[in-house]
């Protein structure tokens, strides 16, 4: 038998050896008194004289590679497992750096408008998410026939009649007035949620931010100039604002609000649809009948309220096309803000 192909086998034996007992049995089969080796030997006396030297040359170098091998398996068997560890590690290589996370930009954006807004006086206040019909519909003077208040349009919750997941945040309001006397100015974030199919621009759950203001001689040009305020800080000096006649049950008047598209300026290019404006929110002066659910007296007190979609101020604000990028968690996109 060939000494190196013996050799050869016995390292890739020894690879395999975890203990000190697998030892013991390797060494006995092959370097015992009836090992491999013994064996070997033995059968040197029947060679020729010139076989004789180089053969046992061989099974000697054989017998000592053999006991080398046993003694580093039986070191690195019987040395500690985190000494041999510290043996390969570099302590000059640089470390894992941790990856620090951020807010999402839909938090982002929702902490900047409600900066804006504290800043100029109003307070935080949030509200649930499952609310009663009263809150979300009637005492926003939102008649029982309004299509809004259809089961195809709001959710509402099987086992608990007359509740809902709140569709706007406009409900706050209602809370808010009842809890507090005037003055007030509040500024309410939070989920809204509506049964639409998900597509680019349309999610069953999205973000809103409710604005108002109640107090003495609130006049429509408040709104006008609380909310030129607003699209001036997000979107920069240089946007314009108009006012479109609209209709909300819960204010009067009512007006939807764009500013210049921010895009081309004006001048009308895909993203506003060629019109050179783009719709930000709805707003409008409190109707006397939201009052009168809530028990202010709207000969005395006046207010405004608006609200906005917050996935679609950062859609514009990021030049984002598709709604549906901010609930996908795809940290490629996420990292971007
Ligand atoms: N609640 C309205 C909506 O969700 C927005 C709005 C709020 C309009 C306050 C006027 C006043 O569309």
């Amino acid at each position: 038998m060939d000494i190196e192909i013996i050799l050869s086998q016995i390292e890739e034996e020894a690879k395999n050896i975890k203990s000190l007992e697998g030892i013991e049995q390797f060494r006995l089969k092959y370097l015992g008194r009836k090992g491999i080796v013994a064996q070997l030997t033995s059968t040197i006396p029947s060679l020729s004289c010139q076989e004789r030297a180089s053969f046992g040359q061989k099974v000697n170098s054989l017998k000592n590679k053999l006991a080398v091998l046993i003694e580093d398996k039986q070191k690195g068997i019987a040395g500690n497992k985190e000494d041999a560890q510290v043996s390969y590690c570099d302590i000059g290589m640089p470390g894992i750096a941790q990856e620090i996370g951020h807010l999402h930009p839909i938090t982002q954006i929702t902490e900047e408008v409600c900066s804006i807004f504290s800043r100029i006086g109003f307070s935080i206040v949030e509200g649930p998410e499952i609310e009663s019909e009263y809150n979300n519909f009637t005492g926003l003077n939102i008649p029982l026939e309004h299509p809004s208040r259809e089961a195809f349009d709001t959710f509402y919750l099987k086992d608990y009649p007359k509740m809902l997941l709140r569709s706007h945040t406009s409900p706050v309001q209602v809370r808010a007035m009842k809890a507090h006397k005037p003055p007030l100015a509040i500024i309410v974030p939070g989920k809204v949620y509506r049964p639409d199919a998900v597509d680019a621009s349309h999610s069953f759950m999205f973000h809103q931010v409710e604005g108002f203001i109640v107090d003495k001689g609130i006049k429509f040009s408040d709104l006008k100039g609380v909310l030129e305020l607003f699209a001036k800080t997000v979107f920069g000096d240089g946007i314009k604002m108009r006012f479109r006649p609209h209709f909300f049950p819960f204010t009067e008047p009512s007006a939807e609000v764009d500013i210049s598209c921010i895009i081309c300026k004006g001048k009308g290019c895909s993203v506003c649809g060629q019109k050179g404006w783009l719709e930000i929110l709805g707003a409008g002066m409190i109707h006397p009948n939201v009052f009168k659910h809530v028990g202010i007296d709207s000969k005395r007190y006046t207010g405004f309220a608006f609200g906005m979609g917050i996935e679609r101020i950062a859609m514009l604000k990021y030049g984002i096309n598709d709604i549906r990028l901010f609930f996908e968690n795809d940290v490629r996109f996420l990292k971007q803000f």
